[in-house]
């Protein structure tokens, strides 16, 4: 694997101090990533929208230092100092230090906020994480003026990819592609790539609203979840399963087969909570208002002759999922039959967005 092109050969220019904000979306998986080997390599590819209103804004601001031995930071979320968060973050840094040597040259006080409610059980990792690798790849790009932005999006996914496996995805859009795969040309097992092909229509503008089902701190992370697929009986089979999926939606992508899009998008969903019911220990992060929402949607869908489906991340909150021209009605069905089931009856409206930007 070429992760060579990765180090810097030499810093050009003298920076002394910088500051940068960047605003990254967060991303919802049509195909799953569930299973990882070290470091942060995807046991299958997978394939995401990026969300457009669900995002991190974060602001770097980089001060030469004298000593040069030690990353050095202070990281505050919403204004406040967060100290909880800076074990995670310190980990990042010491896995991307080789990547971007600079960092050792300067403090760096990191400023975070995101723009759905905290403890909204929306993962913020992707957006958090896409968000610090951009403003580092802004400073990389003064220090080194020829960088391409190419180059500039392909590390920055490369760099999140090594905060968190989903938020390599989180650099471009409309549809990201993470995880090497011989129908997706250029992809690759170290970044995300956009998806190479012309998309239908149908798919330009998808709407993604969130129910926030559950908004408390699930019983077990991500990263747990994932290395439970190490000894699972079903491992094999679901990344040979994920693989063939992808095959099949870059069809329905390009063909724009609505019916085999909600079909396949459901089954997805389904099957990431299926290998967290058969894992050892087993675990639900699903609610009995998971299941109510589903059995909904499905009944709308039935009733109305539409394209509305759902799909889930690693917790209790659905995504509903529906093409731009049917928005005003399932508004109208979210508001009469599914926000009971959400606490507090918030939820998020959302449709597909274009990734990082400089603010
Ligand atoms: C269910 O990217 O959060 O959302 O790499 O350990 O940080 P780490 O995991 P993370 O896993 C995301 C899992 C998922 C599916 C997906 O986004 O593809």
């Amino acid at each position: 694997m070429n992760t060579v092109q990765f180090i810097p050969k030499s810093l050009e220019e003298k920076v002394e101090k910088a500051t940068y904000t960047w605003q990254t979306p967060s991303n919802i998986a049509l195909v799953k990533y569930w299973g990882k080997s070290n470091p942060q390599i995807p046991k299958n590819a997978s394939i995401s929208f990026t969300l457009n209103n669900c995002n991190t804004i974060t602001t770097i601001d980089f001060e030469k230092k004298s000593n040069t031995n030690k990353v050095s930071f202070e990281l505050f979320f919403e204004g406040k100092k967060k100290d909880d968060f800076k074990p995670k973050i310190a980990e990042f840094f010491k896995r991307i230090v080789k990547y971007c040597p600079y960092i050792l040259d300067y403090d760096m006080v990191i400023n975070s906020e995101n723009s759905f409610p905290h403890s909204s059980g929306i993962a913020s990792s992707a957006s958090g994480m896409s968000a610090i690798a951009m403003c580092l790849l802004s400073l990389e790009k003064e220090l080194i003026p020829n960088l391409t932005e190419e180059y500039i999006n392909k590390k920055a996914s490369f760099l999140a990819r090594l905060g968190s496996g989903s938020a390599s995805r989180s650099i471009e859009g409309p549809l990201v592609v993470w995880g090497e795969h011989p129908d997706i040309i250029g992809s690759s097992n170290l970044f995300g790539i956009k998806f190479p092909y012309k998309i239908h229509s149908i798919f330009e503008n998808y709407c993604d609203t969130i129910l926030l089902v559950d908004k408390g701190e699930k019983q077990v992370s991500s990263t747990v979840g994932h290395n439970l697929m190490h000894n699972h009986p079903y491992a094999e089979q679901r990344f040979k399963q994920a693989n063939e999926n992808l095959s099949k939606l870059s069809n329905i992508l390009q063909n724009g087969d609505i019916k085999e899009f909600v079909n396949l998008v459901e089954s997805e969903a389904l099957t990431l909570h299926a290998m967290m019911l058969t894992s050892n220990p087993y675990f639900i992060l699903m609610k009995p208002n998971t299941l109510e929402v589903i059995n909904k949607i499905w009944e709308y869908r039935a009733q109305n002759n539409s394209s509305v489906c759902f799909t889930l991340d690693a917790g209790a909150n659905v995504h509903v999922l529906y093409p731009a021209s049917e928005k005003t009605k399932i508004e109208l069905f979210i508001k009469n039959s599914l926000i009971d089931y959400c606490q507090k009856n918030q939820y998020i409206c959302d449709n597909v967005g274009f990734g990082a930007k400089l603010l």
